[in-house]
């Protein structure tokens, strides 16, 4: 019965909200949902559909990858990914890591070939660089003013390499 268990869910999601203000008046991140609610991520990550409210600039969007997709390249992007990515999208990019589910929006599969298709390369760049807030909750970080050109367009090569085969 799936009204039932979204129901019980919910109230979990309410005792575990309640319980987290009452423990932390600053707030600022959101409490993970109880385990119960779990099902709604597994939906959410596997669809190749596009965050609506995040829109790129064009010219951004443009921008081609400087870099070749070099093996050393690509190893420097995947060891800048385990670094930046993996709390939130999961080694494998799949948006399954151990931070996903702390945040109100849920990370992207970055694997699936149709999100692989629709992203460009300049889109990617400007997501990682930017970030992406909303409300004042930080929903993925901005890594523009920490890493350099080379290392985010490294990081892009990597997330290329990130794309289901199957
Ligand atoms: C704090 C968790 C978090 C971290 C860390 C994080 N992301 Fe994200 N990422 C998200 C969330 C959540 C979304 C979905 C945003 C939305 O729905 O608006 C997302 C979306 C994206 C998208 C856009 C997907 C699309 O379809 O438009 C890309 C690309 C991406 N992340 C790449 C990365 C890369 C590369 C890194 C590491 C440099 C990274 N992310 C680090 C949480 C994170």
């Amino acid at each position: 019965m799936k009204h039932r268990r979204d129901s019980v869910a919910s109230l979990l999601v309410a005792f575990a909200l309640a319980a987290s203000m009452a423990a932390c008046a600053s707030g600022g991140v959101k409490p993970a949902p109880a385990p119960a609610a779990a099902p709604a991520a597994a939906e959410h990550t596997t669809t190749g559909s596009a965050p609506v409210d995040w829109p790129v600039p064009p010219e951004e969007a443009a921008k081609a990858n400087p870099l070749k997709p070099t093996a050393d390249n690509v190893h420097k992007g995947g060891v800048l990914f385990n670094r930046y990515c993996t709390a939130c999208h999961g080694t494998s990019g799949r948006g399954d890591g151990p931070m996903a589910e702390h945040w109100s929006r849920l990370p992207k599969d970055l694997t699936h070939p149709e999100r692989q298709a629709r992203l460009s390369d300049g889109e990617i760049f400007w997501k990682l660089s930017v970030g992406h807030r909303q409300n004042g909750e930080e929903i993925m970080p901005a890594l523009g003013y920490k890493l350099s050109a080379d290392e985010r367009w490294r990081l892009v090569l990597f997330v290329r390499s990130l794309v289901a085969t199957h």
